[in-house]
């Protein structure tokens, strides 16, 4: 009693917050805009979306992501980021992943529990590349005068 918070009780996938902030606009943006998408992918999941549907849905993740983990290395070249070796290692195994996960999706006899999962991962991924690579890296640009 007392919540006038319509949302109150409802819990989403990934609760963002600003815990997962590091302090450079641009990607703090992309990293929200990602969550939300997962979010929403999982909604729909749940939801009922059919095969083309997720396919579609998982498909701009991917492609989000690709240009999210671009902006972020553009940043490394302009600073000289002294990490942007490790770093950029980790998008790279992650977009393999991506695109591991499009073909093995289409192959398999149930393409949603496959998804459910891989969205698990994606969470877990996002939130723990965020809290030690890209925190590092937001301090970075900081010092730079990058925010
Ligand atoms: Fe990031
Ligand atoms: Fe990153």
């Amino acid at each position: 009693m007392g919540s006038n918070d319509s949302r109150a009780g409802t819990m989403s996938f990934i609760n963002w917050s600003d815990f997962y902030r590091v302090g450079v606009a641009e990607i703090d943006a992309d990293h929200e805009r990602l969550a939300g998408m997962i979010n929403r992918i999982h909604d729909e999941l749940y939801g009922g979306a059919n095969d083309d549907r997720q396919q579609r849905l998982f498909a701009m993740l991917s492609e989000a992501t690709r240009h999210h983990f671009a902006r972020e290395e553009s940043f490394f070249d302009s600073t000289h980021y002294p990490a942007a070796e490790h770093h950029r290692r980790l998008h790279a195994d992650l977009k393999q992943r991506l695109d591991a996960f499009q073909a093995n999706r289409r192959k398999a006899s149930d393409p949603t529990v496959l998804l459910a999962a891989e969205l698990a991962f994606l969470r877990f991924w996002l939130l723990d590349h965020i809290v030690k690579e890209d925190k590092e890296l937001g301090a970075h640009l900081n010092s730079c005068g990058i925010r």
